[in-house]
């Protein structure tokens, strides 16, 4: 081998090595590259083993050479392990930096529930006409939801409501308690405490023991209203309850009053609306009939004033209860009453 070869062949495995270094990007192609060149069996350790077996005068160039190549490939890999530090460094940085012009998180929020919203309208739309918002107890005597009503113990009408008695009777053991099936039952308090006139309504829950149907749940709301006062008749009624079914449902939709019977109003009506899913024509949630009703009206029987110490030769009023949830069905096209109170968020967030 000649000197020129041997010394010749290092600065080719020189380049090579450092060619090589150049592309290595992580810290086990670095080893690796080590073990190729530098490590005991190495490229570059077989040449500066092989020196000795050189001629001398050639020895000389040859073994400057290896050696200065060793110091570069020692030195060319020490600076490549530092270059991919940084690197390594700098792209762990880029993944936490912060893209303050990415949009935020969204904070969930919570939404009204149907009925809460229904019910808001609804006391909204009477007391933009005059009528102030009160409530009342779920739980009631017997004597305020029947009794102060017109509707004596044992009297059939008290059929019209099935009822879920509460387990607890007054002290004389005559006065039953129960969870309130109407709003009614405020009528007579409200009365007792105030003088005419009066203009309230009366939001809240109540309860009947039955079964139910797309329109008809065991446990519901109702808004009570009752306006009494001199010279009211029952065109103010129709006017006031028009106006509200206007506000409500907009001037197109269809509204009917037909007679009806409550033993607290003389005489008494039911309000109707026509039927959002079939138009009119009869389907499952109208019971085929085309109206869905969404309340009981009527002037306030001159005993029920009487009762509650007002003069019915004096003063006259009308008083209304209407379900908003079966007003939400109409307003909003909802199938199923029952759909209100299953806790179902797919229905529910649908209002939110
Ligand atoms: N309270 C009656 C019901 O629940 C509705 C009603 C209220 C009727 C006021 C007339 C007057 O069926």
């Amino acid at each position: 081998m000649s000197e020129a070869n041997t010394t010749d062949q290092v600065e080719d495995l020189q380049s090579k090595a450092l060619r090589e270094l150049k592309v290595a990007s992580d810290t086990e192609q670095l080893e690796a590259w080590r073990v190729a060149f530098l490590g005991r069996r190495g490229e570059l350790t077989q040449v500066l083993r092989g020196l000795g077996s050189l001629p001398a005068e050639e020895r000389r160039a040859a073994g400057a050479a290896a050696n200065a190549a060793r110091v570069a490939l020692e030195q060319g890999l020490e600076d490549r392990e530092q270059q991919i530090k940084q690197a390594d460094a700098a792209a762990g940085m880029a993944g936490e930096a912060i893209d303050v012009t990415l949009p935020g998180w969204p904070v969930p929020r919570g939404g009204l529930h149907p009925t809460t919203r229904i019910v808001r309208d609804i006391c909204n739309s009477f007391a933009s006409m005059g009528f102030s918002v009160v409530e009342g107890p779920e739980v009631e005597w017997d004597t305020y939801n029947f009794e102060k009503l017109n509707i004596p113990k044992g009297h059939p009408a008290r059929d019209m409501w099935a009822t879920l008695w509460v387990d607890h009777t007054d002290e004389d053991g005559d006065h039953p308690m129960l969870m309130r099936t109407h709003t009614s039952p405020m009528q007579a308090r409200v009365m007792e405490k105030s003088d005419p006139p009066v203009r309230v309504v009366v939001p809240g829950r109540c309860y009947r023991y039955e079964a139910t149907d797309p329109t008809h749940e065991w446990h519901f709301y109702q808004v009570e209203g009752l306006a009494v006062d001199r010279g009211i008749t029952l065109a103010d009624l129709k006017g006031t309850l028009y106006e509200f079914a206007r506000r409500i449902f907009g001037a197109e939709r269809k509204v009917r009053f037909r007679c009806d019977y409550f033993p607290f109003v003389e005489p008494g009506v039911d309000m109707s609306i026509d039927c959002f899913l079939c138009d009119g024509k009869g389907c499952r949630v109208c019971a085929d009939t085309g109206w869905i009703e969404i309340m009981g009206a009527g002037m306030v029987h001159p005993k029920v004033l009487e009762g509650v110490g007002y003069d019915p030769n004096i003063y006259t009023g009308f008083a209304f209860g209407m379900g908003p949830e079966r007003v939400a069905l109409l307003k909003y096209g909802i199938e199923d009453i029952r759909l209100f109170y299953a806790n179902d968020l797919r229905f529910l967030r649908q209002f939110a």
